[in-house]
């Protein structure tokens, strides 16, 4: 605990980018901190230096084991990675099956990881409605919704607010939070579109990310945006996202207590 999910009813608004620097930016802290990918994409694991070879995940164990902290993959000696993995089709359905139709599904294979002392569980979904949104959310302590400033995401916005992402209200326990990615203040449309959505999201929005080249070449380098360029716009809007997150969740940081995660494999 705590577990935070971030999500969107859009693709490509910079979801797994932010799982990621957020993910750095708590273990900044000292906190332990593990980043969980639920997208097929199984893109996640790039952003921490998994080699594009490495096929491993939980999606495909979980056939054999109800207990997912077995695939952890170790990053650094407090960043944890649960890679999706290189999955077949029938791999993907059969998961997708279960997390639709077997309750306990989901609460057995984080069962290990939520009771895992101080432990910052960051979860990225693939875009829109998805089976693994549904079966998580009730669980999740905060859910970070991404959209960008522009007219698309202002279009899908009310998807959020009338429930389509999952049915029922995303969050019941600390609620849902907004970030407007890849702003460009040079761009009248950008700047409308991020005040207008300011105004309407008040105190549900945690903060913007401009839109950084430096975001781009982190990515393509599979380092943080804080080692790749702790100078950056995105990386200080991101350091200040992940503060209000820890504030929300009450997440004390960096107590120096150091706990041995169960089973790990390095990378
Ligand atoms: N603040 C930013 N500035 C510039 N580029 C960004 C920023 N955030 C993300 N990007 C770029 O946008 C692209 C999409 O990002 P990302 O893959 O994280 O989105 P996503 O929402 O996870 O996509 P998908 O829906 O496919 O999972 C990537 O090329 C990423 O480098
Ligand atoms: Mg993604």
């Amino acid at each position: 605990m705590p577990l935070i999910c971030v999500c969107s009813p859009k693709g490509g608004v910079g979801k797994t980018t932010l799982t990621a620097n957020l993910t750095y930016a708590l273990a900044r802290t000292g906190s332990k901190v593990l980043a969980l990918d639920f997208d097929v994409q199984n893109a996640l694991r790039l952003q921490f230096g998994v080699p594009l070879a490495d096929e491993r995940g939980y999606v495909a164990a979980s056939s054999e084991s109800s207990d997912w902290s077995q695939s952890v993959l170790s990053a650094t000696s407090n960043i944890f990675v649960l890679p999706y993995g290189e999955v077949s089709e029938s791999q993907r359905l059969e998961f997708e099956d279960k997390l639709a139709h077997d309750e306990h599904f989901v609460s057995r294979g984080l069962n290990a990881l939520l009771n895992y002392p101080g432990l910052i569980i960051i979860a990225d979904f693939p875009p829109g409605p998805s089976p693994a949104l549904k079966a998580l959310s009730p669980l999740a302590d905060l859910h970070v919704v991404t959209l960008l400033a522009d007219s698309a995401s202002m279009a899908v916005l009310p998807h959020v607010e009338n429930h389509r992402l999952t049915g029922a209200p995303l969050n019941q326990r600390q609620g849902e939070y907004f970030v407007i990615n890849q702003t460009d203040n040079r761009r009248q449309v950008s700047r409308d579109i991020a005040a207008f959505m300011e105004e309407r999201l008040g105190d549900r929005l945690l903060g913007v990310v401009h839109r950084d080249e430096s975001v781009i070449e982190a990515n393509a380098s599979q380092k943080s945006i804080f080692d790749f360029n702790p100078n950056s716009a995105a990386a200080f809007d991101i350091e200040i996202i992940a503060k209000k997150i820890a504030a929300k969740l009450g997440i004390q940081v960096g107590d120096g207590t150091v706990h041995a995660m169960p089973r790990m494999s390095g990378l």
